[in-house]
């Protein structure tokens, strides 16, 4: 047997497949979509054309386990051979108790038997079933204090679980798994029934307060302050001030996935994940699920979680940068399912994997790609629709272009993660230097004539004068970083791409092509430079 896993590089992670890093290049497909394997032959010629290695696809509990007890893997098995037979990858989306902070995808038989499995209580003596929701929807969010709906929920992702590792095992078709999907409590920071405040009343578990106590340094400002100030021996309120009702919504969150994630890896130990819905600035807890996985509760996570390997950022808001900044901070791997797909999809698919070094990377419903924005789509996903960025669709043939340029390049690219010898600039940020030594790589982005949103740049040092470059949608240039030896002059610089690990050249480029150079369209570089006193 063979398992995908993650291994320390550098101070970065790589995910290796069978002894090689995979750098996941992925889309997340449509959320209804994977229950067809019929209507996912015409999904997978979308991936296709846009170059994807691999795809997200979501197996839910309804799916699997139709009757309690009863197992149904058909779609699971249709799937991995599609995958197979396309040479692709999959990560799994495990949408068991917890889908957008809801149980949508909770089969029949949970979400009838509301003794049994209870829905979280968000109001303090309201009848339940009488609350509305978001639209006007009853609200369904299963309790997370349920040990009934967790260990339901554990049997079937261990049964899941098991069964992957039973006809996959050897391909490793199947590389990741997400546990659940967007987990929290929405319209609430905490549930309100009379267990849950017995609990919020009472002491918080000790070995939890002490870590807690001691992880200060890596805490979000709001966080720590509340920590730092808390009292000893005491009840939630009193050790953790305004943040006690999500930090006590996260605990038993984290927990209640520990012990679905734990039942997984103990059939088959594949890197485990959970997304995120994100709080924008200035929400309160439950106006974003309260307990999720945000930035602020990662240090809960850590302690009740030890299986989930990693936290992503489901990216809606325009500071996408912003964000991976926040999910990188405490040096842990970037791995993003889910972002928008208007035209910076592309770009910021090159700068994430060449500035933060990322595992993975997947627009969601990426079958759209190409198709503008409606108001309707912004509005589902929690988007910004002043952002103008969702006014220009991605070019497809572009995507496709950085998607296979990625791909071919996997082997020299993970060679360079944790190193300072792969870099990357995108027109989202302020910085547009790439530092090497002896020489540096300058992009450009503003235009007094044409306006750059979405332009990018990777470079990757091969050789003491020698790098590659990925550009689009800038002007480059070339400076010394060393002092003793000022000046730069360009040797060698040629248009190309690499065939299985070769690099073939095109184009020479010398004269107007490489003096001024700038980029309309994707290209692929190979530059040798000269460095001199
Ligand atoms: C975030 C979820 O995780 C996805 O499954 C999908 O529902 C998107 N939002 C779009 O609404």
């Amino acid at each position: 047997m063979s398992v995908p896993y993650l291994k320390d590089y550098n101070n970065k992670k790589l995910l290796m497949v069978q002894e090689k890093p995979f750098i996941m290049l992925a889309g997340e497909v449509h959320n209804s979509n994977a229950s067809s394997a019929e209507y996912m032959e015409e999904v997978w010629k979308q991936a296709e054309a846009l170059g994807m290695n691999c795809l997200l696809i979501p197996i839910s509990w309804e799916m699997i386990e139709p009757e309690e007890g009863k197992f149904d893997f058909s779609i699971v098995d249709g799937l991995i051979s599609q995958a197979g037979k396309r040479n692709k990858k999959l990560g799994i989306l495990w949408f068991g108790s917890w889908k957008n902070a809801e149980c949508r995808y909770a089969p029949v038989w949970v979400k009838k038997d509301l003794e049994r499995f209870p829905r979280a209580q968000i109001v303090k003596g309201e009848n339940q079933t009488k609350l509305k929701f978001r639209d006007n929807r009853p609200y369904t969010t299963l309790s997370y204090l349920s040990k009934t709906t967790r260990d339901a929920d554990a049997r079937a992702f261990g049964a899941l679980m098991a069964h992957i590792r039973d006809i996959d095992s050897k391909e490793n078709i199947v590389v990741t798994v997400q546990v659940e999907n967007e987990t929290g409590i929405l319209g609430t920071a905490r549930e309100h029934s009379d267990e849950a405040d017995a609990l919020f009343e009472s002491s918080v578990p000790e070995d939890f307060a002490d870590y807690m106590k001691a992880h200060t340094e890596s805490m979000t400002e709001d966080v720590r302050k509340e920590v730092e100030a808390g009292q000893t021996g005491r009840t939630w309120r009193e050790r953790f001030g305004s943040t006690a009702e999500e930090i006590f919504s996260a605990y038993y969150i984290a927990r209640f996935v520990e012990t679905v994630a734990e039942a997984g890896k103990r059939e088959y130990p594949l890197p485990m994940t959970v997304n995120c819905w994100l709080n924008k600035n200035g929400e309160e807890p439950g106006q974003y699920p309260s307990g999720g996985p945000v930035s602020r509760m990662h240090e809960v996570w850590d302690f009740c979680a030890p299986s989930i390997d990693m936290y992503c950022p489901d990216i809606y808001v325009p500071d996408f940068c912003g964000v991976c900044e926040e999910f990188t901070r405490r040096e842990r791997p970037l791995y993003i399912p889910e972002c928008a797909t208007h035209s910076y999809a592309g770009p910021r698919q090159i700068y994430v994997i060449g500035h933060y070094h990322a595992i993975y990377y997947a627009p969601f419903g990426f079958e759209d790609m190409g198709k503008p924005f409606s108001a309707h789509q912004g509005y589902l996903f929690g988007m910004d629709v002043t952002d103008p960025a969702l006014k220009v669709p991605q070019n497809v043939e572009e995507y496709a272009w950085y998607t296979r340029t990625l791909n071919e390049m996997i082997p020299l690219l993970a060679d360079k993660y944790g190193t300072k010898e792969l870099q990357a600039v995108c027109s989202e940020q302020d910085s547009s230097d790439m530092q090497f030594y002896p020489f540096g790589v300058r992009a450009v982005f503003e235009d007094p004539v044409l306006p750059r949103k979405d332009g990018v740049c990777l470079a990757l040092k091969t050789g003491e004068d020698e790098c590659y470059i990925l550009a689009n949608r800038c002007c480059l240039s070339f400076f010394s970083t060393d002092p003793d030896r000022p000046n730069t002059d360009i040797l060698l610089m040629e248009e190309g791409r690499f065939e299985y690990g070769i690099w073939r050249s095109g184009r020479r480029l010398n004269g107007d092509e490489a003096v001024f150079m700038q980029y309309e369209s994707p290209v692929l570089l190979r530059v040798q430079l000269f460095v001199y006193a």
